[in-house]
């Protein structure tokens, strides 16, 4: 059943590049969308969000985008964009976007004519400072490691560059900026797209130009005229579109500013990321650290932004995987035995699709898919994983453990292709893929998922169901419970007079039900067949009373 309300709805994040090949080149394309789109029907997802297939260099995999209007050739044609939009509308299906709009490609022909000098049309595009002497402007940090500022030779002066050296940052404060991404943003509704996720869109406004005693966020990250901009985007392209669904990508952002991003009476955005959450395994907030999650922490933020949104007027998206983060069954789940694998995955799913705001499924997830464990950097293709490396390695750590590092933090954990059956290369080409596919894809496949009816995907089937059927699930008010029990994560959904319980049992130990919470009543889903009164490794219910 799809859905009309999209606060109801369901998104599937597909990432062309390793979703299915149908040329033969090793990478994914537009018609490999096409393909599987009655399994994503059989999924029951409501919309697909598609990373950037824009015509791009690919430094970052079409986050670099060099042509706005165009479709990248290695993905396919407008044309084959049309017929995707067909094919899933035919099917209930709706297809979000992905609108990159912080920065372009220095390949991009406003940079190119920007950079060529002081004096032309594009230079105020982008943002060209002087440097300190023979230092850059300030001493911010890339996103992607390294100084934030690029000293261009024609010039002599620096432009920002927030993430890699061939992403510039826009300069939103100049006006025909806005008005031509307006213009573009207009173009892709009139050609069809049903909602649009805005890439790290919180960083548009940069504040002052000054030194930072950190790596220079708080002077860009939600800066001083955000929410202009982007009520002025709302106003000038989707705002007054009927069921439009939007969801902007929060970088390092606050609850604050995402209740003022998403109260629909301020006309900005329908919903947003964020990934407090998802830093809980980091050392002192450092990514390429060795460090076993905290699970007290991880659900201390997930509530407090649960309760926190509601309170506000505001709405989440919520999710644990993206095409930026190792695979959630390898990292808060348990992938070291099949069987634990598949409990763990089926508990994260349950324990996540009963929270409010808008799931998101990345591919692959709904199947278990693993982290790759990648024994050598060569294997390795992700421009900011490259660069970690080399920090890793200019600062002494040993190979032995920067692999290790990568291993468990890579964004290549979630980029390696859908593993569709146990062919060669997992059904995902008949070429050679562009990057290679974890070992374990000859039993961890959709054809197998499929035939499996105890299977992860089978979960994830049933809870989409739920969420279409149950409005509690949307709309209803969540109550955390057991916030300081080591291993459970629990909570509640109140809406009128329904209610349901949610209880997910997070570690591979048997665990004792607490004295207070009574599960009494309608299981709606278990991972398990029966419940004994104790939660057995990763059991995961919920019942409505
Ligand atoms: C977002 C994208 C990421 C990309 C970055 C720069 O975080 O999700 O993949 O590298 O923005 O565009």
């Amino acid at each position: 059943m799809a859905v009309s309300d999209w606060k109801k709805s369901v998104v599937y994040q597909i990432y062309p590049k390793s979703f299915n090949d149908t040329t033969g080149n090793g990478q994914g394309d537009i018609n490999g969308i096409i393909e599987k789109l009655d399994y994503l029907k059989t999924l029951g997802v409501d919309y697909l969000w598609l990373t950037p297939v824009y015509r791009s260099p690919m430094n970052d995999n079409g986050y670099d985008i060099s042509d706005y209007y165009e479709i990248n050739p290695d993905f396919g044609t407008k044309e084959d964009f049309k017929r995707l939009l067909d094919e899933a509308h035919a099917r209930g299906i709706k297809i979000m976007s992905d609108i990159v709009i912080n920065h372009t490609s220095t390949e991009h022909q406003w940079f190119i004519e920007s950079r060529q000098s002081t004096d032309s049309k594009y230079r105020d595009y982008y943002i060209w400072k002087d440097g300190d002497g023979d230092q850059p402007p300030t001493n911010w940090e890339s996103k992607f490691g390294g100084s934030a500022w690029q000293k261009d030779e024609i010039t002599g002066q620096y432009y920002l560059r927030l993430f890699d050296v061939t992403q510039a940052d826009l300069n939103w404060e100049n006006d025909s900026v806005r008005q031509d991404i307006f213009d573009m943003i207009n173009y892709w509704i009139d050609f069809g797209m049903d909602g649009f996720r805005f890439d790290v869109i919180n960083l548009i406004s940069k504040g002052d130009y000054k030194n930072s005693d950190d790596i220079g966020k708080e002077f860009y990250t939600d800066g001083p005229r955000v929410h202009e901009f982007l009520h002025e985007m709302n106003r000038s392209t989707f705002g007054d579109k009927e069921g439009f669904m939007t969801v902007g990508e929060m970088s390092s952002t606050t609850l604050e500013h995402c209740i003022k991003y998403t109260k629909p009476e301020r006309q900005e955005l329908n919903s947003v990321f964020n990934f407090h959450h998802l830093k809980v395994d980091y050392k002192d907030g450092e990514k390429w650290s060795e460090q076993p999650y905290d699970f007290l922490e991880l659900k201390k933020i997930l509530f407090r932004w649960q309760v926190g949104i509601e309170a506000g007027g505001g709405w989440n998206a919520i999710f644990w995987c993206n095409h930026d983060q190792p695979r959630v069954v390898s990292r808060f789940g348990d992938d070291t035995t099949e069987e634990a694998r598949v409990r763990s995955g089926k508990m994260l799913a349950i324990a996540l699709h009963f929270l409010q705001g808008t799931p998101y499924i990345y591919q692959g997830e709904e199947i278990g898919m693993t982290n790759l464990y990648f024994n050598s950097i060569d294997r390795y293709r992700d421009v900011e994983s490259l660069n970690a490396y080399s920090i890793m390695k200019e600062r002494g750590i040993s190979d032995s453990q920067a692999i290790r590092i990568l291993s468990d933090k890579s964004r290549d954990n979630a980029r390696s292709p859908v593993q569709w059956d146990g062919s060669a290369h997992a059904g995902f080409t008949t070429g050679t893929p562009w990057i290679d596919l974890a070992d374990n894809y000859q039993h961890i496949n959709v054809e197998q998922a499929l035939a499996d009816k105890h299977s992860i995907f089978y979960t994830y089937q049933r809870l989409i169901e739920l969420r279409h059927e149950l409005d509690v699930m949307t709309y209803g008010k969540v109550v955390p419970l057991l916030e300081e029990h080591p291993q459970l994560f629990a909570y509640e959904r109140q809406l009128d007079e329904e209610l349901v319980i949610v209880i997910a049992n997070f570690s591979g130990q048997m665990v004792e039900a607490p004295a207070d919470v009574n599960i009494d009543g309608e299981v709606l889903i278990n991972n398990y067949d029966s419940y004994s009164g104790k939660f057995e490794p990763y059991q995961a219910i919920a019942v409505k009373k």
